[in-house]
């Protein structure tokens, strides 16, 4: 089995440019040569939600109906008149019908025996418990929903959500859902500056924040970020704070009038509040994304459409059954926790695991412990974190029962062969389905991936497009790619799609739907299929990086640095690393007379952690007197990345001054000792 290092060069072989070197397509090949295959066990098959390959044959042969048979699963206070209405690039699905997405969170599921089920099982870093059954959920919802309104929200308000993992982040989601108010999640670890642009942005009129979240036991200051992200937001009118600290941490800048505490506005709240008749088409949320300019996307998702792929997916890939633990890793600030951490399992009547801290606190065996305490039976989890586990030693989830899990599944970034055979074997006992599922922020829910009763697994291969899906190879001219590496595109739209981008349908129509025609959209990612359609994918082709499963845009690191005075220019690339995937490498010149060194470079790193936050902070800054440029202008990002990554230079032909480059890549083998 090739090791990570290789997995990785074939995979960095195709990101920027789709040129594959010889060299690098031998990796492949050899790859592909000791590909082991797992078809599923008879035992896991006979139970499963999706047991053959009918499903795939009734969506081949009439797509809309297929959908239609998924969408009658949920309940829909006024029917649709039509499945799809499709304007390219536009595209509305469940056209009339009337629909509530916590009502189908919730009170879909307390009329039976799930009434009394466990809907959420979170446990704190700290290690205390707390169960919500569905109806304690629903009465949690429909109070905050109450106070949602009292605060002067209305169906179609924004409403901001920075929280840590707790339950009441989920709560939130789901008020916000009952009276139709559109949700934007800010991720805990963003800073200030990234908050408050969000909410800007989105306009949102009320914040729900923190006292603070936990991290390895250290306080993460989320009011103080909130207090300084919101001078510069003049939407927000209220702010509520959820108390997650002890006694002690209460010394709060409480602003009177603006700043209300969760627990008092909830306290003798009535638990009565109808869920407000939502179209289907009307947005549920909007999270932002990075794209490949300084400015995040405001990725809009429409509610019913939203949750019919939220369902279907949660039934067939993660094969959801009432007596599951399901277990998703991701925070609610991506939006693997939108779907796969509140909305999908909670329409699926599951019982979710939350979990609000770090994977090595108090030690590196809290998520085996995790899972043998609370007898957890699905985890998804994203490639970084079974790499980081494999570099803490298979000896660690060897000490723990984990004999509860049943199915295992990745997101985020390609799973190198090395990590998926470890977690097959070393968490999954051997003995559980491993799904490695693609999708993205705009696609809303899982576009490709194995099913787990049904579909041969190969490790480093996603597997086939979903039922309902129709993905496609396709090269620069919009031919499609039968063998070989091209950019993968979906050509038919799909419930759970991006139905534009917050204020900037032009960008949404440029993004997704310009690169061919505009029926095609077109996924930002490289890839390539065997001969039974399964796809490999091979990370990201445009100026966007995945960095331990985070997308994030280089633009916007490069606009964070120049924004610091003493930074003239800079350009940013991604560089290969063992655990994350990709690491941020930044390139700087200074303005003149200013001088480079350790202290310089601390102090931009910090810049641009305190500008983003902490997933954007660079692996490493190098210093630049002159970034390399085509005669037009352009910088040229394929040369820095050959530097950064060490690798023999390109193609030097265009550029305006080819000494610049011999320059660059002497200072970086300096820095590197050669
Ligand atoms: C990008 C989307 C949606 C999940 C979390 C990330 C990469 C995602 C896989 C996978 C290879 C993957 C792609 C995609 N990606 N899953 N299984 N194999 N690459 O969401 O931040 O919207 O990023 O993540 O490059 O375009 P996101």
């Amino acid at each position: 089995m090739p090791g990570i290092r290789s997995a990785r060069s074939a995979k960095k072989a195709i990101i920027g440019g789709l040129t594959m070197s010889k060299q690098d397509t031998a990796v492949f090949d050899d790859l592909l040569r000791e590909q082991r295959e797992f078809p599923p066990t008879r035992a896991f098959a006979a139970g499963a939600n999706a047991r053959d390959r009918s499903l795939y044959d009734r969506a081949d042969k009439d797509l809309l109906a297929y959908w239609a048979d998924q969408a009658s699963e949920l309940s829909w206070a006024k029917p649709w008149s039509k499945v799809l209405q499709w304007e390219p690039p536009h595209a509305r699905w469940f056209v009339g019908a009337k629909f509530n997405m916590a009502a189908n969170c919730l009170d879909r599921h307390l009329a039976g025996p799930r009434r009394n089920k466990a809907a959420i099982i979170w446990e704190s870093e700290a290690g205390e418990v707390r169960t919500l059954t569905y109806l304690q959920l629903h009465r949690e919802v429909c109070k905050f929903a109450n106070v949602l309104k009292e605060l002067g929200v209305a169906k179609g308000d924004r409403v901001a959500i920075y929280l840590p993992m707790v339950p009441e982040a989920a709560i939130a989601m789901l008020a916000c859902a009952r009276i139709g108010a559109i949700h934007n999640v800010v991720f805990g670890g963003f800073s200030p500056e990234a908050l408050s642009e969000r909410i800007n942005d989105s306009e949102a009129k009320v914040l729900i924040t923190a006292d603070g979240g936990w991290r390895r036991g250290n306080v993460i200051p989320l009011k103080e970020n909130s207090d300084r992200a919101i001078e510069s937001c003049p939407s927000i009118r209220h702010v509520v704070i959820v108390r997650n600290l002890p006694g002690e941490h209460h010394l709060l800048h409480v602003v009177e009038g603006r700043d209300h505490w969760w627990h008092r506005l909830m306290d003798r709240r009535s638990a009565d509040c109808a869920p407000a008749e939502v179209d289907a088409e009307d947005p549920i949320y909007i999270l932002y994304t990075s794209g490949t300019t300084g400015k995040p996307k405001g990725i809009v998702h429409a509610a019913g459409g939203y949750a019919v792929g939220c369902y279907a997916t949660c039934k067939y890939v993660f094969d959801l059954r009432d007596d599951d633990i399901f277990w998703c890793t991701a925070d609610i600030g991506w939006v693997t926790g939108h779907s796969y951490v509140v909305y999908g399992p909670l329409l699926a009547g599951a019982t979710i695991l939350m979990y609000e801290g770090a994977p090595d606190y108090p030690d590196k065996e809290r998520w085996w412990d995790i899972v043998e305490r609370h007898r957890v039976s699905i985890l998804y989890t994203a490639p970084t974190a079974i790499r980081t586990c494999m570099k803490w030693g298979a000896d660690l989830p060897a000490k723990h029962d984990l004999s509860s899990l049943r199915l295992l599944g990745s997101v985020g970034e390609p799973i190198n062969p090395e990590a998926w055979m470890w977690y097959q074997e070393n968490v999954g006992g051997g003995r559980c389905p491993v799904v490695d599922t693609w999708w993205q922020t705009e696609t809303g829910s899982i576009m490709i991936s194995g099913l787990p009763g049904v579909s041969t697994m190969k490790p480093g291969f996603a597997g086939q497009a979903l039922p309902g899906i129709k993905a496609i190879i396709l090269d620069e001219q919009g031919k499609e790619v039968k063998e070989g590496s091209g950019f993968l595109a979906l050509t038919h739209p799909w419930p759970s799609m991006l139905r534009t981008i917050w204020g900037d349908d032009e960008r949404y129509v440029k993004t997704y739907f310009s690169k061919w025609d505009n029926k095609t959209y077109f996924a930002g990612d490289g890839a390539k299929k065997d001969d039974k359609g399964n796809y490999m994918l091979l990370g990201r082709i445009d100026d966007v990086l995945n960095v331990a499963g985070h997308r994030i845009g280089t633009m916007e690191i490069e606009s964070a640095l120049v924004s610091h005075p003493a930074v003239a220019e800079s350009a940013v690339v991604g560089k290969s690393h063992d655990v994350k995937g990709q690491a941020v490498v930044a390139f700087v010149t200074l303005k003149t007379g200013l001088k480079f060194d350790d202290s310089m470079k601390d102090t931009l790193k910090k810049h641009v952690v305190d500008k983003i936050g902490a997933l954007a902070r660079p692996e490493d800054i190098l210093f630049a007197s002159e970034l390399p440029k085509t005669r037009s202008g352009k910088i040229m990002r394929r040369l820095l990345r050959d530097i950064a990554e060490g690798r023999a230079l390109g193609d030097v032909t265009t550029l305006a001054d080819p000494a610049v480059v011999q320059a660059l890549r002497e200072d970086y083998e300096e820095h590197y000792g050669g």
